[in-house]
């Protein structure tokens, strides 16, 4: 039987603030958000991107964070808290379990991934990029990445570094990293956004990102729309919800929302800011995939001038992003295991990263020795997907909107008005921002969620209902 754990609270909002940014702003701003924006025709992917990230995500944020200060718990600690206290059925405690285990299963690859960009911030600082073309890119990454030994390597650094963030604990650990590295990030960010204005593909950047060519739309540009915006803010996997368990009581949970999904929004429009003037200048592939900033970004490093000091920059950058992502994907599982186990912190954050680390393996395989595997093709599903393939795949179009439309419902429809009016320090039930956000989570999402699970299930039945048929 689990036990509550006495739990520190962030020291400050600033504190809570960049501790939660800094999970939201990770490799989905930087390594995905560009090729997702490449390769689904740049500008009216960004408008339709800021249209349900506002709708969607950001109202299912404000109901994370506030179930979390509700339980002040680990999520599935907090969520026996709140259906004991409010008598609800246990039914409710499965979004906590599912939101825990699937940011579990994401941190056992991200990490695999954050070694790559650990990797590279030694590639570029050993001007490793000097001359390098197309052929000779593709070529270094492909020997790196089907090299399971190297992978292993950086893999077990990276998911070291965030053990040891988590074993330091809230204000020693988490905080200390986040106050620093958060805005060590943003002046890397903008110092490359500033870089990139003076290379020659700048003008054809900001016309790729911002202009709305709606041709280009299909019922599959909404559904990658949603699934980058829920996993770029760090929604439904008990992230959002074990800092909101830190956060004090007077505390705006909305005001905080919208400041953090749009500093992640910010972060990925000026990620894309950086990136695809590169693209243009150097003549590459704004479609080129999740090779993308591993494979055509360093080109463009090896050929400008102060492209050693840019490149290193950049995959620090990069590296910082991922780690305190990292972070935010081991505490849900570290504050279970010590309420369920009542160990140390220590023990249980070795315990829960070792884990990760050894389910990792899966995934450092998959672009080598099981790069033919895919584990779901004997039941006619992902047939050509490996494991760390059907990860991604698993979290993000099933865990994560499961687990959204789960919170979006029990603080819509399943927790009374007052009891969540109480819970958001609300005291005026007709406040505009308090109607449109219970409309949100009780109509909106829901129906959204249900598109994308529909769209995942039948999507030529999705695409038919699209205005241009999904072409
Ligand atoms: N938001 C992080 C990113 O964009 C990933 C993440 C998802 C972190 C969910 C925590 C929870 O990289």
């Amino acid at each position: 039987m689990a036990v509550s754990v006495a739990r520190e609270h962030w020291s400050s909002r600033f504190a809570f603030l960049m501790a939660a940014i800094g999970s939201a702003v990770g490799l989905g701003n930087i390594w995905r958000f560009p090729f997702v924006t490449g390769e689904n025709g740049g500008g009216a992917f960004i408008l339709i991107y800021l249209i349900t990230t506002t709708c969607i995500a950001l109202p299912i944020v404000i109901a994370e964070v506030m179930l979390g200060r509700m339980g002040g718990q680990s999520p599935i600690g907090s969520l026996m808290q709140i259906t004991r206290k409010h008598k609800k059925s246990v039914f409710w405690v499965l979004m906590a379990w599912g939101g825990t285990l699937g940011a579990f299963v994401v941190l056992s690859y991200y990490s695999v991934i954050g070694g790559w960009a650990l990797k590279y911030v030694t590639l570029a600082a050993s001007g490793t990029f000097g001359n390098l073309n197309g052929e000779s890119s593709g070529e270094i990454f492909g020997a790196f990445i089907g090299d399971p030994m190297a992978l292993i390597g950086w893999h077990t650094l990276f998911m070291g570094i965030n053990i040891g963030i988590v074993i330091w604990g809230l204000h020693k650990g988490i905080e200390r990293a986040v106050v620093f590295l958060m805005p060590l990030l943003f002046v890397l960010l903008v110092g490359m956004v500033f870089y990139a204005a003076s290379t020659p593909g700048f003008e054809r950047a900001v016309d790729f990102l911002f202009t709305f060519d709606f041709s280009k739309v299909t019922s599959n540009t909404f559904l990658m729309a949603i699934g980058q915006g829920f996993f770029s803010v760090s929604v439904a996997l008990g992230a959002m919800m074990t800092y909101g368990a830190y956060l004090d009581e007077d505390v705006s949970i909305q005001n905080s929302a919208i400041i953090i999904v749009i500093a992640d929004t910010g972060v990925a429009i000026l990620a894309g800011l950086a990136v695809f003037p590169l693209v243009f200048s150097f003549a590459l592939e704004p479609s080129a995939g999740p090779g993308l900033i591993f494979v055509t970004v360093p080109i463009a490093f090896g050929q400008m001038d102060a492209g050693l000091l840019v490149g290193t920059a950049f995959f620090v950058l990069l590296s910082v992003a991922a780690v305190t992502s990292a972070i935010s994907l081991l505490e849900p599982a570290v504050a279970y295991m010590e309420e369920a186990l009542t160990w140390s912190r220590k023990a249980t954050a070795i315990l829960v990263g070792g884990a990760a680390w050894t389910l990792g393996i899966a995934s450092v395989l998959s672009f080598s020795d099981w790069s033919d595997f895919y584990p779901l093709a004997p039941l006619g599903v992902l047939v050509n997907q490996t494991v760390f393939d059907v990860f991604d795949f698993i979290v993000t179009s099933w865990v994560q909107p499961g687990v959204g439309i789960m919170m979006a419902i029990f603080a819509g429809w399943v927790l009374s008005r007052e009891t969540v009016l109480d819970a958001l320090n609300a005291n005026d039930p007709n406040a505009l921002w308090f109607r449109a956000w219970l409309f949100a989570v009780r109509v909106v999402c829901p129906i959204a969620v249900l598109l994308v699970f529909a769209g995942a299930v039948w999507p030529d039945f999705v695409a038919s209902m699209m205005p241009n048929g999904g072409e």
